[in-house]
């Protein structure tokens, strides 16, 4: 196949997309849409930015989809405008690049998942963590030496926390911020250790939130593991990062180990070990942090390898958010229904 033609719907994360293509060989963004001008006034204007980048700005998203011959569309917009995206692109067998977190509730992610089975098209959801060369090795070493997974303790931060009047907490969109920033955590966790089961929370509104703000949790899983997480936007932009995952597992232990959401170092050794294996990675750049998911994501589309994360790993990573949030507020243990 020629160079793959995506499309982009939202250029707000969707300038990070734009971006980050251009890293990659054999794929090029020729057109996005945005429905907003404010925000292309924003950027300097429309015609500053098709000049800059290369590419041909439309208001409407079916229009683009109709004039250009797309081979694929990232859809860079915020839940609640989802699902009439996911339609007109699935009707028109596009292939399709979904951002996190799936939904705002368990119940509409279920809806989407169905909705995403009634087309042909391939549907990936956004997770760069678990395409991350350091957390594709360590599920490697899962399968093979290492073996399963028994127990994990993960972590992820940030300084970041939206303001109370913020879309982030809207019911209707994010539902929170655990489940519009940390899906990223909990869709890593469920990648190494499957299924999640219940989860068990304590945490709170530290930052005067809506909702909860930062959680101290742990999850089970059916394979019988089970992890505990932090996470949240308590933390402190200039420091935030270093220890993401320890995962001990059958045969050994690994720790994996970089900046936040960008992992470089993954240290690992079987129980008998003398000496730890110490690997390190690339790590993709703060703001093209979706490099390796997109990288997977064309390879679907230019030669049918199977998503690198399905909706219902989109479904699964909210699901543990809802029970997550829930269990902070009920003070109960909360089944991960999905
Ligand atoms: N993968 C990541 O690491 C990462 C990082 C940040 C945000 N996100 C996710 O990306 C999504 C978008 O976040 P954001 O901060 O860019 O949101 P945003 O609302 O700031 O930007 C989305 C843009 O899409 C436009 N839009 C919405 N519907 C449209 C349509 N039908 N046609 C044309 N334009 C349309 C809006 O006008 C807006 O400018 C969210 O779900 C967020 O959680 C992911």
């Amino acid at each position: 196949m020629a160079s793959i033609k995506l499309g982009i719907v939202g250029l707000g994360l969707g300038q990070w997309m734009v971006e980050t293509v251009k890293k990659i060989e054999g794929a090029q963004v020729v057109a996005a849409a945005e429905n907003m001008p404010a925000r292309l006034d924003s950027m300097g204007g429309a015609e500053a930015y098709e000049k800059e980048n290369d590419l041909r700005l439309y208001q409407e998203a079916d229009q683009m989809m109709d004039d250009e011959s797309l081979d694929a569309i990232a859809l860079a917009v915020m839940p609640k405008h989802r699902r009439a995206l996911i339609e007109s692109a699935g009707n028109r067998g596009l292939p399709m690049l979904i951002e996190k977190p799936w939904a705002g509730n368990v119940q509409i992610g279920r809806e989407l998942v169905e909705l995403c089975h009634s087309f042909d098209a391939p549907c990936q959801i956004e997770f760069p963590l678990r395409c991350m060369p350091a957390m594709v090795r360590l599920r490697e070493l899962m399968t093979g030496n290492l073996g399963k997974g028994w127990m994990a303790n993960a972590n992820l931060m940030m300084g970041w926390c939206p303001p109370p009047e913020s879309k982030h907490w809207d019911a209707e969109n994010h539902n929170g911020l655990l489940n519009e920033c940390y899906v990223h955590l909990f869709d890593t966790l469920a990648f190494l250790l499957g299924r999640p089961k219940s989860a068990f929370s304590f945490g709170g509104s530290f930052r005067g939130s809506p909702m909860p703000d930062a959680a101290a949790a742990v999850i089970e899983f059916e394979s019988g593991a089970s992890a505990s997480l932090t996470c949240g936007g308590i933390g402190a932009a200039s420091v935030d990062g270093g220890h993401l995952l320890e995962i001990w597992t059958e045969n050994g232990l690994a720790r994996v180990s970089g900046r936040q959401w960008l992992p470089d170092t993954l240290e690992w050794a079987l129980r008998e070990a003398k000496e730890p294996t110490v690997e390190r990675f690339h790590a993709p750049e703060r703001f093209t942090l979706m490099e390796y998911n997109m990288r997977a994501f064309f390879n679907t589309v230019r030669r049918g390898d199977p998503v690198a994360a399905t909706p219902e790993d989109g479904l699964i990573a909210t699901a543990m958010a809802m029970a997550i949030q829930e269990s902070i507020i009920t003070g109960n243990r909360v089944s991960v229904d999905c």
